[in-house]
């Protein structure tokens, strides 16, 4: 029997936000039901609601979640009822070309559930990034249900789901930053903060933290960095050489999307250094770089797509790291609200007043 439940739809462009009943269908072969017990506000929520990502509107919006898987469809094995989930937008086919060369972490054919959920008159949302979590259920492909240990605060979990995750493997996995690692981190929100606390548990022994905004210094600091720029007033190309021995970070991590911060990027690493650039352009932003540049400062530029990460290797372990203390989640949740704060939540997230709002449900 489909269930009617509360979830938060972006109607149309620009247009507010609003809490909306939602009909959620049993689940079918290969799905799942999730009741959701938090659910983080995220960039790229507020990036649908403007109609930036596509036109399908209505979108049920929602995608950093955890919560309790209710039900399973057919043939759905590796999650059963009652266990704690965290949502991710990666559950992997096993047989694109990426995956079957053994690189499931760039799957190019990932899941989602084939049912849709409608409103009341049946029209079909479009549920962000595949998931839908603003909501009190949600239905999605099994895969994108990643098992962890339940001690965890659900509020805590769900951040894995997209931002932090994305930061922390955008160090660990793509910047492949280890022990001894100068880094610097260009753009300290919450994908930035995570990239500082990821590079902190993998060693690094220098991370130097670049913001506009001294807030944000102040909570990358708290997060593990141990020196901090803010580009406003200093030039942060120079500041970074300086502070490494005048030669530039082994690993430069972009967090913000733009081409002037990926240019101080660009030149703030050392001779074959590596740039990730893990913040996301729009569509009209071009850069210019001497070509002779990129040749002659070796080493890689490469963009990280969800931290490139593998939702059942990393799940699971940065849970286990952060119930041990070694990777204080908590920092990241700025605040708690209800489905019927989000449309405010998007503009102290603008404002840059908070790292994540989460909604408790
Ligand atoms: N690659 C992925 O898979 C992935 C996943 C999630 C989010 N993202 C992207 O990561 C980026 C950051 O997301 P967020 O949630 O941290 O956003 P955010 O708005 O919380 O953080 C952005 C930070 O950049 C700072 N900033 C802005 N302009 C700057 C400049 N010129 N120089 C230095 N700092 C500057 C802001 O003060 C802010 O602290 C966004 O582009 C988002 O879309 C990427
Ligand atoms: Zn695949
Ligand atoms: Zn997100």
């Amino acid at each position: 029997m489909a269930q009617e439940v509360r979830g938060v739809i972006a109607p149309g462009k620009n247009e507010p936000v609003r809490v909306e009943t939602i009909v959620v269908p049993d689940p079918g072969p290969g799905e799942a039901v999730v009741q959701i017990q938090a659910c983080g506000v995220c960039h790229t929520d507020l990036h649908y609601k403007q109609g930036g990502i596509n036109d399908d509107f209505p979108f049920l919006l929602g995608h950093e979640a955890a919560g309790v898987v209710e039900s399973v469809g057919a043939g759905v094995t590796d999650v059963a009822p009652g266990d704690f989930v965290i949502l991710n937008w990666r559950a992997v086919c096993g047989q694109c070309r990426a995956c079957l060369r053994g690189r499931p972490w760039y799957c190019f054919n990932t899941h989602n559930a084939k049912q849709k959920m409608t409103l009341k008159d049946g029209t079909e949302l479009s549920p962000a990034l595949g998931i839908g979590a603003f909501a009190e259920k949600t239905l999605v492909a099994a895969g994108q249900c990643t098992k962890v240990d339940p001690a965890v605060s659900p509020a805590v979990a769900g951040l894995l789901g997209c931002g932090v995750m994305a930061g922390i493997g955008a160090a660990i996995n793509t910047g492949n930053v280890g022990r001894g690692d100068t880094v610097a981190v260009i753009g300290c929100g919450g994908v930035g903060d995570a990239a500082i606390a990821g590079s902190r548990l993998a060693g690094a022994a220098k991370i130097i933290a670049v913001d506009i905004d001294d807030r944000k210094l102040i909570t990358a600091e708290k997060l593990g960095a141990t020196h901090t720029v803010n580009s406003r007033a200093t030039d942060p190309v120079e500041a970074i050489r300086e502070l490494t021995g005048g030669f530039g970070a082994d690993v430069v991590i972009e967090a913000v999307g733009r081409p002037e911060t990926y240019q101080q990027a660009f030149y703030a690493r050392d001779l074959a250094g590596t740039v990730v650039l893990v913040g996301v352009p729009t569509p009209d932003m071009k850069l210019e770089l001497p070509l002779i540049d990129v040749f002659g400062r070796g080493g890689a530029l490469k963009s990280s797509w969800y931290g490139d990460c593998l939702p059942s290797r990393d799940f699971p372990m940065l849970i286990d790291l952060h119930l041990q203390g070694r990777l204080d989640l908590g920092a990241f949740v700025s605040e708690t609200i209800t489905l019927d704060d989000v449309e405010p939540a998007f503009e102290r997230m603008h404002q840059g007043d908070v790292l994540r709002s989460v909604v408790i449900l």
